[in-house]
């Protein structure tokens, strides 16, 4: 993976925080700097949802740097920040049903835990923080495919907090004059997503069950669309966010996924297919919180920091079905 740079910069000289690098696409992040030389890439992490497996390869190298702390502590964020040019937030509890049982914990790191950081961030004068939004923002609002200015009601305290993080990020750049990206993830997969524990994402788990041949589970009629977009994309969108030059791609929030959209009943027969399995799904009951279409207008990152969804679903299946069969196979 990373074959090809998504950056110009020279970043050898370049210092860079990765919140939550133990995680999914944090620790992908981590990976595609550290290939490119990156001059100093430091993890914040309090290794609750992430692990420290997807940071092992880097431990030796001299230019990576751990520091396993939580971000609902300001003074943690702060010493973080110092010395750092280029933060990456993606520290968060994920999940909209985790959210629904425990609000108050969502709250306390998606929302508390990034408002520190902003003023981390501030207070360090780093040059810019891109951040991890969500398409839960847009909510209820029926319009596909999505536009980043069109949203409508959130449906689960997961996505209030990923809104008010827009919020914030929007006064932080005009009171504080600091250049601030938000992107919104499109259910994002591939390479370090665990298919374990309660809140494990659909791709993880259908992987899991066809390596198994066992039944996955489907919520309601699994008719329920979703754009799913490869990790390697999402890391595109970040690299790139860094080094976006146009003064109008800063202090903006863009979409990030593929502008594809897929019935969670097909995404399972591509997932069988590539594993040979037969065995059917069982339906069950809807998610309470759920939205039932998403697809992004992916033209506004296109358009101004020059984004491209390198990699389409199919192939990136066929990646994470690799890595899942050598993981957990
Ligand atoms: N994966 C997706 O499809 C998707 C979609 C939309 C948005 N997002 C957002 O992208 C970001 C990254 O998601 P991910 O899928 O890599 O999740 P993940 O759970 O794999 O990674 C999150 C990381 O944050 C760490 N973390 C959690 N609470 C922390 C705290 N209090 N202090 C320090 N670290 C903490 C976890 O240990 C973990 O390593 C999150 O903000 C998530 O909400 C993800």
């Amino acid at each position: 993976m990373y074959d090809i740079p998504f950056h110009k910069t020279d970043i050898s000289k370049l210092s860079f925080l990765i919140t939550g690098g133990c995680g999914f696409i944090g620790s992908n992040i981590v990976e595609y700097l550290l290939k490119y030389n990156a001059g100093k890439v430091v993890v914040l992490d309090n290794v609750s949802t992430g692990f420290k497996k997807n940071i092992e390869p880097f431990l030796s190298n001299s230019n990576f740097s751990f520091i396993e702390g939580d971000i609902t502590d300001f003074q943690t964020c702060k010493k973080a920040c110092e010395g750092i040019d280029y933060v990456t937030h993606q520290a968060a509890l994920g999940s909209v049903p985790r959210s629904v049982k425990d609000p108050i914990a969502t709250h306390a790191v998606n929302a508390t835990g990034f408002l520190n950081m902003l003023v981390a961030a501030k207070d360090a004068m780093v040059k810019r923080v891109v951040y991890a939004s969500s398409s839960s923002v847009y909510g209820d609002h029926p319009v596909l495919p999505k536009k980043e200015d069109e949203t409508g009601n959130p449906l689960s305290p997961y996505a209030v907090t990923k809104k008010t993080n827009e919020l914030y990020a929007n006064v932080f750049a005009s009171t504080y004059q600091m250049e601030i990206i938000g992107l919104r993830y499109f259910n994002v997969f591939g390479p370090n997503q665990s298919p374990e524990g309660a809140y494990a994402a659909v791709i993880p788990l259908f992987m899991q069950a066809v390596i198994n041949k066992t039944a996955p589970f489907i919520d309601g009629d699994g008719e329920q669309t979703r754009d799913f977009t490869f990790v390697e994309n999402a890391v595109q969108a970040n690299i790139k966010s860094f080094f976006a030059e146009r003064k109008d791609a800063v202090n903006q929030i863009y979409n990030v996924a593929v502008g594809e959209k897929i019935s969670v009943n097909s995404l399972y027969s591509m997932i069988a297919e590539l594993g040979g399995s037969s065995v059917k799904p069982v339906h069950r009951e809807t998610r309470a919180g759920d939205i039932r279409n998403s697809l992004a207008d992916i033209s506004k990152i296109h358009d101004l920091v020059g984004y491209e969804p390198g990699i389409k679903v199919n192939a990136g299946l066929k990646i994470a079905f690799d890595w899942y069969r050598k993981n957990f196979g």
